[in-house]
């Protein structure tokens, strides 16, 4: 099995190599190999996503990846700022099932923003699409306005689309992850105002037909973003495209308190997928030994799940993560009163502990 390692900036390379070191612990025959992706792979060869790194990624059987971007590469032209090469391996991958679990651990429930009751027990799943919408829509860009009260005026312009496959893939997605969980899927469209969404609203509705066991209600994005924080137990699996899921997505990892913690997994057809923690690169706090390594940890038994067919080192370790929780041990991001904080690399200790049947130390 081949996995390509892309740290990229940030914290990434410190907590993708406390999750490598997990996967290490598992003794599987993975063949590992890293590359340079986001401002690395700028500094080192020019481009974000360079050809070679593009090449490992497009051979591997799945991708682990860190996070990319920095402040610092903000003035850079687009298509060489580091997030080009995230959206870049997502179109070249056709990765457009986005996977991002939203769960409320029992240990961290006093850490999320609401009242928890309100998150207890939280376990919502985002399924976003992630190779169309307004992301990918062409044409886009910059002109003179052409007509209208501005018409003459410099203006920008982005195109929002989806095509009936595109829609109809998604939803089967959602429909077969609802159908493991609580079976209710909650579409979300802005179909009283935009056309591709209440197209959107038309195919999933046609759809759900092969799916009569499995609840599908609609909403609008307004609502929903309401409602994730009014009464968010009352999601199973949202269904969205990729600019809503995007925002929404962030919102419910707030939700639990502690985006640090959640993973994701980006699938093509065949469950090839990219798989990386839900946090971004954090640029502030890189290089301080001080990030949380979990969410990448918990991605890699994501990957070990649905490109690997590794069910049980999957379990091995979600059950090593619950068992460093449960011993108290928590990174700054999640650390309360009456826990032991820990670093990137004592986490990552811990867990390989925790997986290799040695005790965890609260040091
Ligand atoms: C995400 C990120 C990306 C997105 C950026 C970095 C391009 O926000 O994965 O949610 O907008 O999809
Ligand atoms: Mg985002």
């Amino acid at each position: 099995m081949k996995i390509a390692i892309l740290p990229g900036d940030g914290i990434g390379p410190e907590i993708v190599a406390e999750a490598v070191r997990v996967l290490r612990a598992l003794e599987l025959p993975l063949e590992m190999e890293t590359a340079p992706v986001g401002g690395a792979a700028y500094e080192a060869h020019g481009h974000p996503l360079p050809e070679s790194t593009l090449k490992l990624a497009q051979a591997a059987d799945a991708v682990l990846f860190g996070a990319v971007g920095d402040w610092k590469y903000d003035k850079l032209e687009r298509p060489l700022r580091p997030e080009q090469a995230i959206l870049g391996l997502r179109k070249h991958l056709g990765l457009f099932a986005n996977l991002r679990p939203a769960i409320c651990y029992p240990q961290l429930t006093h850490a999320s923003s609401l009242k928890p009751e309100l998150v207890a027990g939280l376990d919502i799943l985002i399924v976003r699409e992630l190779t169309g919408d307004i992301y990918f829509g062409q044409p886009r860009g910059r002109r003179t306005a052409p007509d209208g009260a501005f018409a003459g005026a410099p203006e920008a312009f982005d195109t929002m689309r989806y095509s009936r496959p595109e829609i109809e893939r998604i939803a089967h997605v959602a429909f077969q992850a609802a159908r493991k969980r609580g079976k209710k899927v909650t579409s979300v469209d802005k179909a009283n105002v935009l056309e591709t969404f209440q197209f959107w609203k038309d195919v999933v509705t046609e759809v759900h037909a092969q799916y009569p066991d499995v609840q599908l209600e609609h909403m609008y994005v307004d609502n929903a973003a309401m409602q994730l924080v009014k009464a968010p137990k009352a999601f199973d699996v949202i269904v969205t495209g990729n600019m809503f899921g995007d925002i929404l997505s962030d919102e419910a990892a707030m939700l639990t308190g502690s985006i640090g913690m959640l993973p994701s997994a980006s699938l093509d057809a065949n469950n090839k997928g990219l798989y990386e923690p839900s946090h971004g690169s954090a640029p502030d706090i890189a290089g301080k030994g001080v990030a949380n390594p979990l969410a990448t940890i918990l991605s890699a038994a994501m990957m070990l799940r649905y490109s690997l067919a590794q069910p049980e080192a999957a379990d091995r370790i979600e059950r090593a993560v619950q068992a460093v929780l449960a011993a108290g041990l928590r990174t700054g991001d999640i650390w309360s009163e009456g826990t032991t904080r820990v670093g990137t690399r004592e986490m990552g200790d811990a867990v390989v502990a925790a997986i290799t049947g040695k005790t965890i130390t609260k040091s």
